[in-house]
């Protein structure tokens, strides 16, 4: 599918609209309210994306219809005129991180032609990310993860001990991590933000190769497309605890509970992806409020023309 209309103007449309949601995030920031810092970010987000000249449907939101008032899957945004695009969106990628004022929260988006991402259910996602510059299929997501740590290890190279792997901090991951450490590996935990998680996998600077974990399905698309973007490759299966997500799965058209999705299935075309830090992080430093303005800091990336932008924007305050 020829994805022209995906231009590096668009990509940076979807940057303000990270950029807003950010902002309107961080305002309520350290409140310990995390309902609160997430409808800021909701309300934020939906204003700017109806303000765009479009025709978006949410395929990957806040929720079904039933139970998420704005940005719930199927609601059509945009001005209503102009290209049609499929939206997948975590208007803030780190609840917990925003209230308690830590490090690393996000607002997210990715964007594809119609069709263009896995409609995910909000369910679980075992996941298995790598950056660019390896051999296809080099780690298996059903291979023991101190494995996957040893191939990459072998392919760069270099000692298990210099290869780094972020895992969410769940007791879930507890033999995910028993099995990284007995090869030696090192483990970087994170409380929240497997989005990130992912990302930290494409820049070297971060000192980490791979990814591995459990974490929400919607984040999965959204980590595979800014991989599109960048490079690399990820491995996906949804993880059903109950008949009421199995339900969920198959009212968005999922028929094989057990599929292993990989980083093309789960963004099938070209894909725009923009992420803003709400607070400083790894990947993005945080919304600042300055005499006068308020700065901002995205992350905009285009797989249709291959550009990877960092946008410090200054708002009104
Ligand atoms: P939210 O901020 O949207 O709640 O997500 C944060 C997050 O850490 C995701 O990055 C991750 O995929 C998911 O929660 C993990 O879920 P859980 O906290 O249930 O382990």
């Amino acid at each position: 599918m020829s994805a022209d209309f995906l231009t590096d103007e668009l990509a940076a449309g979807f940057a303000r609209v990270t950029s807003l949601a950010a902002i309107a995030a961080a305002k309520v920031a350290g409140r310990g309210d995390e309902k609160l810092a997430d409808q800021a970010a909701v309300d934020a987000m939906r204003t700017a994306l109806n303000a765009m000249q479009m025709q978006g449907r949410i395929v990957i939101g806040e929720g079904e219809r039933d139970e998420a008032p704005m940005l719930y899957i199927g609601e059509e945004v945009g001005a209503g005129n102009g290209i049609a695009l499929d939206i997948a969106l975590d208007p803030l990628e780190g609840t917990t991180l925003t209230a308690k004022a830590m490090a690393n929260a996000l607002a997210v988006i990715a964007v594809a032609p119609r069709g263009g991402l896995l409609h995910a259910p909000d369910t679980y996602m075992d996941k298995l990310a790598v950056g660019p510059g390896y051999p296809e299929n080099i780690v298996d997501l059903d291979a023991p993860a101190g494995d996957n740590a040893l191939a990459l290890a072998k392919a760069k190279g270099v000692a298990p001990s210099e290869i780094g792997v972020c895992v969410l901090d769940r007791p879930r991951h507890q033999a995910i991590i028993d099995s990284l450490r007995a090869v030696g590996a090192r483990v970087h935990l994170i409380s929240d933000g497997d989005v990130a998680g992912v990302i930290y996998t494409t820049d070297p600077e971060t000192g980490i190769d791979m990814y591995v974990g459990q974490g929400g399905a919607p984040e999965g698309v959204l980590a595979a497309a800014a991989l599109k973007c960048v490079g690399g490759q990820f491995q996906g299966r949804l993880v059903f605890r109950n008949d009421d997500e199995r339900a969920r799965a198959e009212r968005t058209g999922i028929t094989d509970f057990k599929r292993r999705y990989s980083l093309h299935e789960l963004v099938a075309t070209h894909a725009i992806f923009a992420a803003s830090g709400v607070t400083n992080g790894a990947l993005l430093r945080g919304v600042k409020t300055m005499n006068g303005h308020v700065r901002t800091h995205a992350l905009v990336m285009n797989s249709a023309t291959g550009s990877v932008l960092e946008i410090a924007a200054k708002y009104p305050r």
